[in-house]
């Protein structure tokens, strides 16, 4: 009888077969899993105001913080995202104050003015924090560390890190430049012209902040249009934003280096991607009458709103105003008679935060509806794409998932329902399956619905006021 030594290879293996995976384990140590139900209800009647957006929400407290002066926001979104945000602002130097329900004061250090954070920014869920702050710190003479909840650190980081490494700066990740992540930022960029791989506003955003501590003009060409927030808003800070027609097809944005910006008042609109979840419920219960107050309709934002008004749903856009530069309006729903629709593939940009919610409308609406382009959904905070098609297995409503494919075939009567659903740390998978639990016919149950907090704190209520029953499992 000999025993012979395990080669490395063999040791791996046992050692993977013996202990769970690293990110299951650390979940399991540190996660309070928050089960939540939601059961059928006739219909939902009511007003309510929408959320703060969570995009502009980042940027008027990043913009606030690479201005100087003081830059007052209200109506901001005070979800844990964005106070991962307030929390990194913090440690770069900025002077962010909490001055009531939804207002914010920002004292910025100025472009290129931020100081070396003590320590490792923890940005939570938030990708877009993560990658907008990406840019700002590259373009920072010191090194800084990113990390995030188990979701954020699976996310891709290369994207950012690739344009941001031709202006100047170096990056140490993981595989595939996963967090947690180290930036060598520099205060000598380059200034370059890139254009986007991927249909990104996180990365445009990237780019541009980063632009803004770099000599001479930093230009993104972007393919296809995506939520143009920062453009707008950089304006409003005081900087100079070119954006035209790009050789070839779509935008060419350019940003002029060293600009002063100016702290400024901003006024958080309602956010269309929350908004969204109290409009589909309405238009999925026959005889529903809800108003969505507030709701950003931006049209690079509004792509679900199209979407569902070629699906038949009865939705006015009531008292159209403008809010801090943003287009706004109250939005009325009337509930009842939805029919499947293709979605082009082009529309994706415009509601690409959507498709899970959109795919419950889809369950509920008589014929299938073919949801194209989705190949970006696979890189949100879970493979969208494989959380929804879970999810409607879970609940007895027949679907084709392809690789950026969704086809959801609905029979135009209530789905079975009666499923669990695995939330993957996932706010949008969370919320749109207990949507859809309101209109099923047996409850729709999820595993955790503590990540509904990073974007939407208050949704249960939200919709119990409305008529819903949302509640603990
Ligand atoms: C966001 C852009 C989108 C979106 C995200 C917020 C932003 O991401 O999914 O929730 O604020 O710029 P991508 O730009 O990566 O598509």
């Amino acid at each position: 009888f000999t025993l012979s030594k395990p080669n490395s290879g063999m040791l791996r293996r046992r050692r993977a077969a013996l202990a769970p995976p690293l990110e299951e384990s650390v979940l399991s140590a540190t996660a309070t899993m928050a089960k939540l139900i939601a059961r059928p209800v006739a219909r939902l009647h009511g007003r309510v105001r929408a959320p703060g957006d969570k995009s502009i929400s980042h940027r008027a407290l990043m913009f606030g913080a690479l201005a100087l002066g003081e830059t007052r926001v209200s109506g901001l979104l005070e979800g844990e995202d964005v106070l991962a945000t307030v929390a990194a602002l913090r440690a770069l130097g900025a002077e962010v104050e909490h001055q009531g329900p939804g207002l914010w004061q920002v004292r910025g250090f100025g472009v290129g003015g931020g100081r070396e954070p003590g320590n490792i920014l923890d940005l939570g869920n938030s990708g877009t924090a993560a990658r907008l702050l990406s840019g700002i710190l590259a373009s920072h003479p010191f090194t800084s560390f990113m990390t995030g909840d188990a979701s954020l650190r699976g996310r891709p980081m290369q994207r950012v890190i690739e344009p941001l490494s031709h202006m100047g700066a170096r990056f140490h990740g993981r595989e595939g430049g996963r967090m947690p992540l180290a930036i060598i930022g520099t205060d000598e960029m380059v200034p370059i012209e890139y254009r986007l791989p991927v249909a990104s506003a996180q990365v445009k955003s990237a780019i541009l902040l980063a632009g803004l501590n770099t000599a001479g003009e930093t230009t993104v060409i972007e393919p296809e249009a995506t939520r143009d927030h920062t453009e707008r808003m950089l304006r409003h800070f005081g900087a100079e934003v070119r954006v035209g027609p790009a050789e070839g097809g779509g935008k060419r944005i350019t940003v002029v280096g060293w600009p002063e910006l100016r702290g400024r008042d901003i006024v958080v609109p309602g956010d269309p991607s929350s908004a969204a979840f109290a409009v589909v419920a309405a238009a999925i219960r026959p005889g529903s009458d809800v108003t969505v107050e507030n709701v950003g309709v931006n049209p690079l934002r509004a792509g679900l709103y199209e979407t569902l008004r070629e699906m038949g749903a009865d939705i006015a856009f009531e008292n159209a105003r403008d809010v801090g530069g943003e287009p706004v309006a109250d939005l009325h729903v009337k509930g009842g008679g939805l029919k499947g629709v293709e979605v082009p593939a082009h529309r994706a940009p415009s509601m690409i935060d959507e498709y899970p919610i959109l795919a419950m409308a889809a369950a509920c609406a008589e014929g299938s509806t073919h949801m194209l382009g989705l190949a970006e959904l696979r890189a949100k905070e879970s493979d969208r794409l494989a959380s929804v098609a879970a999810g409607l297995a879970a609940n007895g409503v027949r679907h084709e998932m392809g690789a950026d494919t969704l086809v959801v075939h609905g029979t135009g009567a209530a789905p079975a329902g009666g499923g669990v659903v695995k939330a993957h740390l996932d706010h949008r998978i969370a919320m749109s399956f207990l949507v859809l639990g309101l209109a099923a016919r047996e409850p729709v149950a999820i595993d955790d619905g503590s990540p509904i907090d990073t974007s939407f704190p208050g949704f249960a209520a939200l919709i119990n006021g409305l008529g819903g029953k949302v509640g603990p499992a």
